[in-house]
């Protein structure tokens, strides 16, 4: 039986652990859920306070120049850059991760005139789904195909335009080969767009070694930037000069200052951009961005890793007698950094973990999804978590009436 004090062992040699003292976490409560929203790091605290008071309060408008209001999109997308194997000039941070879907799909598909599918996933994340779908509407005679992942490679064909997907799986936690499956687009002649929204941040991403064409991710997640913080989203360099954004906004505009009456879209990534940017949001996410700046995703996907298997191991001899069936899989090559478990019974038991401090979240039809965040959790956390789901699976007290009544947001 794994010990509490054998992970606080593990807690002891752990070369992230003082990265933990940037984030405001509240006593009592064992954070698993930094997979839909990332905890609050201390220091946006204070950046925001500069934002509001000095930034808009005292310098107004000016701010736009003067404290670089106008340069936060490529700047944040330039220190993301790193996380996912791109240049700095290959990134920008804008709107959300559906409209980025939206503008990419439309763009990518454009560029391969006389094919007439997009291929991606059943399953996949709604919002890539129905993004899909609805761009489809708008496009001559495209659809939707969709095909099981251990079939995808065999299904692009000369009617493949774009194949897109999302890396690692938002229930499952299952990650797709990038490398592999790009390359079978590519030599299809499809191009290919990738959601990193639960990859970036949590694993290494190589995008460019992967030769991928165009990509989106998430800022509120394994980033930590805030509720509802804006995406982002990557066009590969030498795709640049002849892909078009549909959503052709001034902020995407050559000379967007010049106010003419024509639309010359800017040079490079910069034509991505649609209307004025969110910048107190784009401010908190370059705060959180800032904290990985001195570290190796390698390091991060090493204690993601550390962190599943004692998770694993732990609800294996402790609530093992209970149902509760890994769907994650547990090579960490094949996965990303949550861990999910199906129980027919997942809402009532995520309600009862919840009330006693552990927060992790529930995707229906019966999953129970714990995220793993190397930056801020710890292997004692783990252990006390697991310890706390076997309780609350002896005790059988999320039967009790107050845990069954779902909420608007799971
Ligand atoms: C894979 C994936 N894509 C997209 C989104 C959300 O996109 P948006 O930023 O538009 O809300 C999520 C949210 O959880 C997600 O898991």
């Amino acid at each position: 039986m794994t010990t509490l004090a054998d992970a606080q062992a593990q807690d002891a040699a752990d070369p992230l652990a003082p990265m933990r003292a940037h984030f405001a976490l509240p006593d009592g409560v064992i954070y698993l859920d930094g997979n839909s929203l990332g905890a609050l790091p201390k220091a946006t605290v204070t950046a925001q306070e500069d934002a509001v008071a000095r930034q808009w309060g005292a310098d107004l408008i000016r701010s736009w120049n003067s404290n670089d209001w106008i340069g936060a999109p490529q700047r944040i997308g330039a220190k993301i850059a790193p996380l996912i194997g791109a240049k700095p000039h290959e990134v920008i941070v804008t709107d959300s991760v559906s409209v980025n879907l939206f503008k990419l799909i439309v763009a990518a598909t454009r560029l391969r005139p006389g094919r007439s599918h997009i291929l991606t996933e059943p399953g996949n994340f709604p919002t890539d789904l129905y993004t899909a779908k609805g761009a489809s509407g708008i496009l001559p005679d495209h659809i939707v195909h969709t095909e099981q992942a251990g079939d995808l490679a065999d299904a692009l064909g000369p009617e493949t335009a774009l194949m897109m997907l999302t890396h690692v799986h938002y229930k499952s936690g299952e990650r797709h080969d990038m490398a592999g499956l790009t390359e079978a687009a590519h030599n299809a002649g499809a191009l290919t767009l990738w959601d990193l929204s639960h990859s970036v941040g949590a694993i290494p991403v190589d995008l460019n070694g992967c030769d991928v064409d165009l990509a989106v991710g998430c800022g509120y997640k394994y980033l930590n930037g805030g509720p509802g913080a804006p995406a982002f989203l990557y066009v590969r360099e030498d795709l640049q000069e002849e892909i078009h954004s549909p959503l052709s906004g001034w902020m995407g505009h050559a000379a967007p200052f010049e106010f003419r009456d024509d639309y010359e879209p800017a040079p490079g990534i910069t034509r991505f951009l649609c209307g004025t940017p969110p910048i107190l949001s784009l401010l908190a996410l370059e705060t959180g961005v800032e904290l990985f700046a001195d570290i190796e995703m390698k390091a991060v996907a090493a204690k993601s890793a550390a962190l599943f298997d004692l998770f694993v191991a732990h609800v294996e001899e402790r609530c093992g007698d209970y149902g509760l069936n890994l769907i994650t899989p547990r090579d960490a090559a094949h996965r990303g950094s949550h861990i999910s478990f199906a129980h027919s019974d997942g809402w009532p038991i995520s309600q009862a973990l919840i009330e006693r401090g552990v927060i992790g979240d529930f995707r229906a039809p019966d999953i129970l999804r714990f995220g793993l965040t190397p930056l801020y959790l710890r292997f004692e956390d783990v252990w006390r978590a697991v310890e706390i789901l076997g309780d609350i699976l002896d005790s059988g007290i999320w039967r009790e009436e107050r845990f069954a009544e779902k909420a608007a947001v799971t």
